[in-house]
């Protein structure tokens, strides 16, 4: 049986929580593995699965397409699925439906980003019994397009908006919200001011819980390359040397070797061989 929501909410003040991002099998099974908490399909996935400049253009098709897939390969985490740009602003009956798509893709929980002004949104879809789990400081489907990237809660107003945004989203019915580039003093006070666990990128270690995306904990995505990103190794690299010697191999004929071949019985080719002369 995997992780639930009340599994994930108990953590709190007791054990720190593990969550990375996830977009397809074979890397959700490896991470499961790896003994992660929370697998997050990300909308981070339209940047380094599908080569986007930011999160914009990514549709519910697509999260629904990486939902599935990360879905098949979880045995033991939860399994929380983005919401992506544009799938809950426009109605709350738009949001209700395309949270119960992402769950009956194999999702167990959702992620919206926003504070006070999807309250409502997040309560309409908490109360039909779908877990949300919220985003506020840098949102990257919104903030990108006010500021670009940069760091949140500076400032006192800035920070009062945000303790005001987490308190929103705990009073919606949300299960735990992720804490994105917001300076570590206001991640601590909101850790310290809500009943629910936060789940920090790049927001300290006062968090109950850190995320990252996997492309940056394994060291494969060139393009940005964020301060807070920790690369616990440069997979890229190795990637590049491993297919630059099968291209190797290939042309100096030292691959398919012997032990690639699969071979006929010497009788059977005899036979063969006597039929076509
Ligand atoms: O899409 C994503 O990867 C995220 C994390 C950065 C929290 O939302």
């Amino acid at each position: 049986m995997h992780k639930s929501v009340r599994d994930i909410v108990s953590m709190k003040g007791l054990k720190k929580i593990s969550v990375v991002t996830s977009y397809d099998f074979t890397t959700a099974q490896l991470c499961d593995r790896g003994g992660v908490d929370v697998l997050l399909v990300g909308d981070s996935g339209g940047m380094v699965m599908l080569g986007y400049e930011n999160t914009i253009p990514v549709t519910m098709e697509q999260m629904c397409f990486f939902t599935e897939a990360v879905g098949r390969g979880r045995q033991n985490a939860l399994v929380v699925a983005d919401m992506p740009f544009m799938s809950y602003q426009a109605s709350r009956s738009q949001a209700i439906e395309n949270a119960g798509r992402l769950i009956r893709c194999g999702a167990d929980a959702v992620k919206l980003e926003g504070g006070a002004e999807i309250a409502d949104t997040v309560r309409s879809i908490v109360e039909i019994g779908i877990p949300v789990m919220g985003h506020i400081g840098f949102q990257p489907q919104t903030t990108t397009l006010q500021e670009g990237y940069k760091v949140q809660a500076k400032t006192k107003d800035g920070a009062l908006a945000l303790i005001r945004n987490a308190r929103a989203l705990e009073e919606a019915g949300a299960f735990s919200i992720a804490l994105e580039m917001v300076t570590r003093e206001v991640s601590k006070i909101i850790t310290d001011s809500v009943r629910i666990p936060t789940i920090g990128i790049g927001s300290g270690p006062e968090c109950d819980g850190q995320v990252l995306v996997i492309h940056d904990v394994l060291g494969l995505y060139e393009k940005i390359k964020p301060k807070f990103a920790k690369r616990y190794m440069e997979l890229s690299a190795e990637i590049v040397k491993a297919v630059a010697a099968y291209r190797n191999d290939i042309v100096s004929g030292r691959f398919p070797s012997g032990e690639h071949c699969f071979s006929m019985e010497r009788s059977e080719l005899e036979r063969l061989k006597k039929e076509i002369a």
